[in-house]
């Protein structure tokens, strides 16, 4: 490990999703040096599957104001209008700058093509190549990061700890797999970009690099995370035995799919007024109530009444899928299930990615402004890791003129559970996460989680360095978060719900929650969020 302190970049981002990427080339674009490290390759991340799309207001037949209250909508009285006025107003810019740059959204004729989401109460949702919309903003970012020399990318870099001096982020520590060698990246400022946290859960959507490393690390060194008890479930990933959950876009559903029992039932009607386009959360808890009644373990989407050529030019990616899986989607009905795919919460930030720690920032999946509150509107992630993306940016620029000078020599990285226990481990996580953590929880259920969750801490002890091992560790600490926050808000709400407190409780829960290492569980009021800016903003 480098011992000294010398800085080897003037600031160092986490993460190469369409957060950590969109700030990097900020960054670069100002800056001589400045770190990216990502887990795999760079093009490894839950952007890069990102299907449906991205919501934003650029046609004539809609308004921003109404993406603004759907947002709201969807965040069940806990979004912070600040925040998603940010997303919303900034939206528009954020999407013609990425087509500027060679962004190609699918079109109908010349005007861009808008499809249609649960939620939305207008067709504002762009996608590109069909349901491959995540790669092509990725391939764009990519190829505009790569023209900055300033810009260096590591991959393969986990990263393990953040380096805090004196209350400050001086720099991260992070395993350089490849050389089997823990390294220190000493910084004016970290980046948190490292996206959610899925693999938490037994069934998710996400890729294997999602083990709320970000979140877990920004915890360690003692910053603040917020609303951690909501975690969105889609609704509809693919249930194929010895297939990963991948996800099925919503925009199925958008175009005309529908959900179905085994028996051939439509059900959504009769839940909600929205069908099939009910809010994401509703569909979830549908499709798992109609799961315990029948004692099935999926239902049926299908699709099979729509224009099959329509569907294989319009979802090319999820054709493919299906055909992989022995299934013609124009055709057959798709077992689905409900999967973990977002967590709204993470480290609570200012509308600027500022942290509660000084020098330490975060974006995307990783943070949380309040933007979604207690549900995400369907496709307002990937606006969402442009906008933040672009403002961290701008932020860490200014906070540079004032980061502390060189710090001492770094610490040891924080102990992590050793390599050979840390399979057992994330194992244990993932089912306590799935069985008392999922679409409905309870009580008793929180209790026996945080029970087995505590049992581990005895199992966590030094050892060298190991990517398992720091993937549990952030799993387990990202798993204790969300247990302990959903077993203090003993209300239902947006994407949490609790079978022992069905209703909303507005009286005492229009509250976020917020937590910290070594203290409890806090209740901050809906409209004070996010951190408040600093003076100079
Ligand atoms: O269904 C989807 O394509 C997912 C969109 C999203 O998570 O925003």
């Amino acid at each position: 490990m480098r011992r000294d302190g010398s800085r080897q970049a003037e600031f160092v981002v986490v993460g190469s999703g369409v957060a950590g990427l969109r700030a990097a080339i900020g960054l670069a674009e100002a800056l001589e040096r400045v770190l990216l490290l990502t887990k795999d390759t760079p093009t490894d991340s839950n952007t890069d599957r990102a299907q449906g799309g991205v919501a934003v207001v650029l046609s004539d037949e809609d308004e921003v104001g109404l993406h603004f209250e759907d947002t709201l909508r969807a965040g069940a009285g806990l979004s912070e209008e600040s925040a998603a006025r940010t997303l919303v107003e900034d939206g528009a810019r954020a999407i013609l700058e990425l087509i500027e740059w060679g962004a190609e959204f699918d079109r109908q004729g010349i005007q861009l093509a808008f499809g249609r989401e649960a939620a939305h109460s207008a067709r504002r949702v762009l996608h590109a190549g069909g349901d491959a919309t995540g790669r092509e903003i990725v391939r764009v970012l990519l190829a505009k990061a790569s023209m900055f020399p300033s810009l260096r990318i590591l991959s393969g870099c986990i990263a393990q700890d953040l380096w805090i001096e004196s209350g400050s982020c001086r720099g991260v520590h992070y395993l350089d797999e490849a050389a089997g060698e823990t390294r220190t990246a000493a910084a004016a400022g970290v980046l948190l970009a490292t996206g959610g946290a899925g693999r938490v859960y037994r069934e998710n959507t996400n890729p294997p690099q999602a083990t709320g490393d970000g979140i877990a690390m920004a915890w360690l060194a003692g910053a603040e995370l917020m609303d951690m008890e909501f975690v969105q479930f889609h609704p509809t990933a693919l249930a194929v035995p010895g297939e990963p959950r991948w996800l099925l876009t919503e925009a199925l559903r958008g175009e005309g799919g529908v959900l179905r029992t085994l028996s051939g039932r439509r059900f959504m009607p009769q839940y909600h007024g929205d069908g099939d386009l009910a809010p994401r959360d509703v569909v979830s808890r549908s499709i798992a109530q109609e799961i315990a009644r029948s004692g099935d373990d999926h239902v049926l989407l299908d699709l099979g009444h729509l224009d099959a050529a329509f569907l294989r030019r319009r979802f090319p990616g999820i054709d493919a899928l299906c055909t992989r899986c022995g299934l013609d989607f124009t055709r057959d009905p798709i077992p689905v299930l409900p999967a973990a795919h977002y967590f709204m919460g993470g480290v609570r930030t200012d509308l600027l990615g500022r942290s509660s720690v000084p020098g330490l920032y975060a974006a995307g999946e990783t943070a949380c402004t309040g933007v979604h509150g207690a549900n995400r509107l369907a496709s307002n992630s990937l606006l969402e890791g442009l906008v933040f993306g672009a403002r961290v940016s701008t932020a860490m620029l200014v906070d540079l003129g004032r980061a502390a000078g060189e710090p001492g020599p770094p610490p040891d990285p924080e102990p992590f559970f050793a390599e050979d226990g840390a399979a057992a481990v994330a194992e244990r996580v993932a089912v306590e996460a799935s069985e008392r953590l999922g679409v409905i929880r309870n009580g008793g259920g929180l209790d026996r989680a945080r029970a087995v969750l505590e049992g581990f801490s005895a199992g966590c002890v030094a050892s060298s360095a190991s990517r398992d091992g720091i993937e549990a560790r952030n799993r387990w600490i990202v798993a204790r978060a969300v247990t302990e926050a959903a077993t203090w808000r003993t209300e239902s709400r947006g994407a949490h719900f609790r079978s022992d407190h069905p209703e909303v409780d507005d009286r005492n829960f229009r509250v976020h929650s917020v937590q910290r290492l070594g203290s409890g569980v806090a209740a901050v009021p809906a409209g004070e969020g996010p951190l408040p800016l600093s003076e100079s903003e």
